[in-house]
This record gives C-alpha cells, structure tokens and sequence, in this order.
C-alpha cells in the first residue's frame, strides 16, 4: 500500500506551473519561503528575478529551493533571449510577483518591458498575483494606488499589503502578506472555473461546545482538521465556501466564508439559514449528542462533593436536513461524518439511511494514525445503496479529495434528472 503523501504535497498544485517574479524589496527573503512551499506541494516553480531582487537575494537561492533554473536579467541578452520571455510567460498558468515593488506596480501598469520580468509579463495572458512590499508612505501615494487601480481592472489580483513595522520604522500597509497566505491566494485563483465551480458548499468542522456552567464545558476532542481540508479542497475546485466551525486555531482557507460557532443549536441555527442556497453539504462537525439540560449560572463550587450533571439529547442536525430535503428540497448531495470505535460498517450503513445521507465517510476512531488531531485518516465510503469502499491510510487532504470525487460522481448521476 501507498505512504500517505506528505501534508505539504498539494493536490491541487501537483505539476501546475507558476511562475514567480521577484523584486527588490527586504521582503524578498519571503520569497523564498514562497518558492519552497510551492515546490513542496508539488507544483513547477520558475523563478525571475529582477536586478534589484538579486541585491537581496540570489538566484541560486532559488535553484536550490525549486530544482529548476532561475533567471535574471543575465539571461535576457543570452543566446536564447527571444524566446525564453516569451515562453516563461506563456507557460506559466499562473504568474505571482511577490514581492512587487512600486516600480515594478508603475512599469507594469504602464506596460513598460525593460527587463527579463516586465518582458514576460507582457507576454503573458495567465491570471497574475500581485503581493506588494513597500514603505507605507510609498503605497499609500498617488500614483501608486492609481497603478495598482489600472491592474486591478485589469483583472489582476491584488493581495495585501499586510499592516505593520517597515524598514523605515514607519507602521501602517505595506509589508508583503505572509508566505501561506499567497499560497491560499494561489489555489483560489488556479480552482477558477474548476469542476465545483459555481456550486455552493457548505462544510462544517471541528466540536461543539455545551455549558455546564460559565467555566466549564462539554466538548470533544475534534481538531476540526478534517473538515478544514474539506473546504479548502472545494476551493480548489472552484466552489464558493462556507465553513462554519466550532473553536479552532486552524487558519481559514483563503477564499472561505467563515462562521464560527460553539453550540449545536448555533451550528443547527446557521445551517437552516442556508439551506436554500446550499448545492453541497459536508457535515464533518464532529456534533455533541448531548447537552446539560440546565447550564449553571454561577460556577459551580468544589465544597459541594459529587454533583450530577443531567444531560438532554441535542438537536440531530442532519435529522432536521433531512426532514427539510423531504418536505421542500435543499442540498443536492449531503454527506455525513461518522466517528466509530466498533461496527464501522454496520454503525454507518444504519446512519446512512436513518440521516437521509448521499455519503457517509466513516472512521475508526481506535486506529493510532486515524481520526482526532492527526493529519492522517483511514476512511470507509457507504453510499445510498449501502455499498462500501475502504480507502487506504491517507492524509486529511487526500480523504477531502476521494470525498469530492465522490460529490462530483452523485452529482453527475443527478444531471439528467435536474
Ligand atoms: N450529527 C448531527 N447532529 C447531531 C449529532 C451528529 O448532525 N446532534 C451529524 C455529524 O455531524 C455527523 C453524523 O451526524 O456527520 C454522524 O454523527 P455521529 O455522532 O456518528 O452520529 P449519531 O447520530 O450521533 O450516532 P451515535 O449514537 O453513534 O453518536
């Protein structure tokens, strides 16, 4: 059986060409960090950088991050010039220049190509990342907001730049945005007119959480990590997202709407709202099935010995899905989540039909390297039809993927009918 791929390989990213242009600003360090974690994911990184750049940073920097050759204004006037701008551009689905500077904001803008970068911009047509670094007095001038204007309608996407301590001293915008969340910015860009696009999914993630009292709390051990992946997986394929959550410290992926929630009554309440306009519905929340039917007031105090804790059954969120699916339609595919320590298969065919599901994805939570908190899962598959499909040890990335294929497929048996 396969290793399950590194968390840093990204699906959507394996084999995509990017092309990343590097000008002169501190920031250009970052750019390296950038360059790796493309390459890691497992995308083809071409780098150019611009004269100043190379006053920062190098271009074996590069070539020792990406495997592949990096450029600077060396090669324009090499044997093969007329050409290699041409085609770094032209191959490239996608170019990001990051840092960009204000010059290179005012060559582009005005379509000045002076050098190797402003040559293959030019000849380009792919979608184009801009993460400007600047001082703050820089970008908030004149004429460098009517430049990033002209390039933001020119369908250029514009991202940053972050808040905070420049060079200078100064502290306001113009720090390059960090490294991860161009990477986010990428995928949404690349998941652009992808096989989910124009569906609207709605993923829920992590606990939930139930008072006992104002200190304490009901809660379980979901990291949310699962359903996190979920989304970003829907992003990259063009969906538009909802992600609502119970408490994480997990980043939002970039491009998702997210709501966080701590109550099954608050997720219930966010769901319904939503119903309408949902297509998917990705239920990984891992939901709490009880609550204390009365939460104290004030916290309880230790002197009092033994205390019981009455609990009520919470509200069954797919239940209420279903019953509304029956009565008025809703989400054209519903996917359950199922955490089991025994029965897995038996356990999830009854949830199947009980919940009214399309999917279940269930795991077994006694595994070592499957389920809470690990970056790994071990799922089975039980569809309507009550067939089964055990999937091999993989990461949360790639179960969220096998997930969606299995969306996509319900989906395309639903086409002739709708
Ligand atoms: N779920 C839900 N509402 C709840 C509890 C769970 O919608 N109050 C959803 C979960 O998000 C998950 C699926 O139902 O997608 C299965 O959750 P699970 O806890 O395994 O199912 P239960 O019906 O609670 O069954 P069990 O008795 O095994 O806990």
């Amino acid at each position: 059986m396969d290793a399950p791929l590194k968390s840093s390989h990204i699906p959507a990213l394996d084999g995509r060409r990017i092309l990343l242009g590097v000008t002169g600003s501190i920031a250009a360090y970052k750019a390296a960090d950038l360059a790796s974690r493309l390459t890691q994911a497992g995308a083809l990184v071409d780098v150019v950088l611009t004269s100043a750049a190379r006053r920062f940073v190098s271009p074996l920097t590069f070539t020792s991050l990406t495997g592949r050759r990096a450029y600077d204004d060396d090669d324009l006037w090499g044997q093969d010039a007329h050409v290699l701008h041409v085609s770094l551009g032209r191959d490239a689905e996608l170019i990001v220049v990051a840092p960009a500077t204000a010059r290179t904001l005012a060559r582009l803008a005005t379509g000045m190509a002076d050098d190797l970068l402003g040559l293959a911009l030019l000849a380009s047509r792919s979608p184009l990342i801009l993460a400007p670094a600047m001082d703050a007095g820089m970008f908030g001038h004149p004429a460098t907001q009517a430049n990033l204007e002209t390039l933001r309608q020119r369908g250029a996407i514009v991202i940053g730049p972050a808040e905070g301590r420049m060079a200078s001293g100064l502290v306001g915008p113009g720090r390059m945005v960090e490294p991860a969340e161009i990477v986010g910015h990428i995928r949404r860009a690349l998941g652009r007119g992808r096989s989910l696009s124009g569906r609207r999914v709605l993923v829920t993630a992590g606990g939930t959480l139930e008072a006992i009292d104002p200190v304490r709390v009901i809660a379980n051990r979901s990291s949310g990590k699962q359903g996190f992946a979920l989304a970003q997986a829907a992003l990259d394929r063009g969906a538009d997202v909802t992600l609502i959550s119970g408490p994480s410290a997990l980043a939002t992926p970039v491009g998702a709407e997210r709501i966080d929630v701590e109550t099954v009554d608050q997720m219930l309440a966010e769901i319904q709202s939503r119903l309408e306009t949902t297509d998917i519905l990705l239920m990984a929340a891992a939901v709490a099935d009880f609550r204390p039917s009365h939460a104290n007031e004030d916290k309880i105090k230790r002197g009092a010995g033994a205390i019981d804790i009455h609990l009520e059954p919470t509200a069954d969120i797919l239940a209420t899905v279903a019953e509304r699916r029956k009565r008025s339609g809703g989400p054209r595919v519903v996917v359950g989540f199922a955490a089991e320590s025994r029965d897995l298969v038996g356990q999830a065919r009854q949830k199947v039909k009980a919940k009214g599901l399309d999917l279940i994805v269930a795991n077994d939570i006694t595994a070592p390297d499957a389920g809470f908190a690990v970056d790994t899962n071990r799922v089975t598959f039980v569809d309507r039809a009550e067939s089964v499909q055990e999937l091999p040890l993989m990461s949360k990335a790639e179960v969220a993927e096998a997930v969606l294929d299995r969306v996509e497929l319900i989906l395309g048996r639903q086409r002739p009918a709708a």
